[in-house]
């Protein structure tokens, strides 16, 4: 599995950089009002107040208490906000629903109708909306480089992406002394999702020598950092690596696509109400097995490449080894999965995602795996 040409697409500017948070106001220049959406949490804490002090030569408008996987109804809230406070600029500076919540609305915010017009494919993204940055404050979604927003319409439960090649963050600035405050539980769950992530990126039929090459660096990066941030959340170094770790994850993964761990968390987490991240680190030692025989040869360069051995087994006990250390359930018990929520599993599930997984699933495989997750 190769390809020998390639393209890669990129936000205009990617800065990693501890600190470089506070120097967000000399990339702002060309603009006066600001729409900024801070994580509920984030915007509780110091590092947002001295962010919010280091702007004080613009005009700033903020609207926070964004849901975890966000409903369409938050885009609208945002892009009304927006559109009333007459803003030429958003800035998002959260998890990985606060970002794509906030890059759907500055895609929007120009344009009429609502975002259930842009969801169901009603009405079309024509082009590019307001300047748009990303400042992620966990290490995992990888939600500041890709374009796309993973959206829920909560009266259908369908949970999906709105995308379009403009919606892509004009900066993706990743400060790791933002995830500072990110506690355990999210340290852990954002922290899978960025080694799926990765891994999934790899296994992709558009994986190409350089998206590899990201994604092997980024398995290297947070296998030897999740469980010491997740530990002791003030361990700088461990910080520092998951963020490095899950930009590099996000590099890859926005180039190629994901793989069948995403494409089943999306409807079990929907249904569910199980955060992504923790959905996909739920499905790492199923859908690892089930995968096994299709790319063996892939996992055995992720293993080698990432440091966490010489062989496709070796990876699948590093996963295994993972998911017990940061105590992962073994299913979606607690969830309370059973057999009447597979036929919408099934039905949702084909995204895609699904379609890049290396080795296909019917919709009888799929119910044998989550025969086995209940
Ligand atoms: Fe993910």
């Amino acid at each position: 599995m190769s390809n020998d040409s390639f393209t890669l697409t990129y936000p205009a500017e990617i800065v990693f950089e501890p600190g470089g948070a506070l120097k967000l106001a000399g990339k702002l220049t060309r603009f006066q009002r600001i729409l900024l959406v801070p994580g509920t949490h984030f915007a509780k804490t110091e590092s947002y107040r001295e962010i919010v002090r280091s702007l004080s030569d613009y005009e700033l408008h903020a609207e926070s208490g964004i849901q975890s996987e966000p409903p369409l109804e938050d885009v609208d809230r945002l892009a009304a906000a927006g559109r009333r406070f007459r803003a030429e600029a958003v800035i998002a500076i959260g998890g990985g629903s606060v970002i794509d919540c906030a890059k759907a609305a500055a895609a929007l915010i120009p344009l009429e109708g609502s975002c259930a017009d842009y969801f169901s494919g009603q009405r079309e993204i024509p082009g590019k909306g307001l300047f748009f940055a990303a400042l992620p404050t966990t290490s995992g979604t990888g939600a500041e480089i890709t374009n796309n927003a993973v959206l829920t319409d909560t009266a259908t439960r369908i949970k999906k992406s709105l995308r379009h090649p403009s919606m892509t963050a004009d900066l993706a600035l990743v400060d790791p002394l933002l995830t500072m405050s990110c506690p355990p539980s999210l340290t852990a769950a954002s922290g899978l999702d960025a080694f799926v992530q990765a891994f999934e990126s790899c296994t992709s039929p558009k994986a190409s020598a350089a998206t590899r090459a990201l994604a092997h660096a980024a398995v290297r990066k947070i296998y030897g950092s999740l469980e010491p941030a997740c530990t002791n959340g003030s361990d700088r170094t461990a910080r520092s690596d998951m963020a490095e770790g899950s930009l590099l994850s996000a590099m890859a993964f926005s180039q190629t696509g994901l793989g069948a761990i995403h494409g089943l968390a999306h409807p079990i987490g929907s249904l569910l109400h199980v955060p992504h991240g923790k959905a996909c680190a739920i499905l790492i030692p199923s859908m690892v097995s089930w995968n096994m025989s299709a790319c063996a040869d892939e996992y055995a360069a992720i293993a080698r490449e990432g440091g966490l051995g010489g062989t496709a087994e070796d990876f699948l006990d590093a996963c295994l080894a993972l998911c017990r250390k940061l105590g992962i359930p073994a299913g979606f018990s607690e969830y309370g999965l059973n057999e009447s929520h597979f036929d919408f599993i099934v039905k949702n599930c084909r995204s895609a995602s699904m379609k890049l997984n290396p080795r296909p699933m019917s919709d009888d495989d799929v119910r044998a795996l989550l025969g086995k997750l209940v």
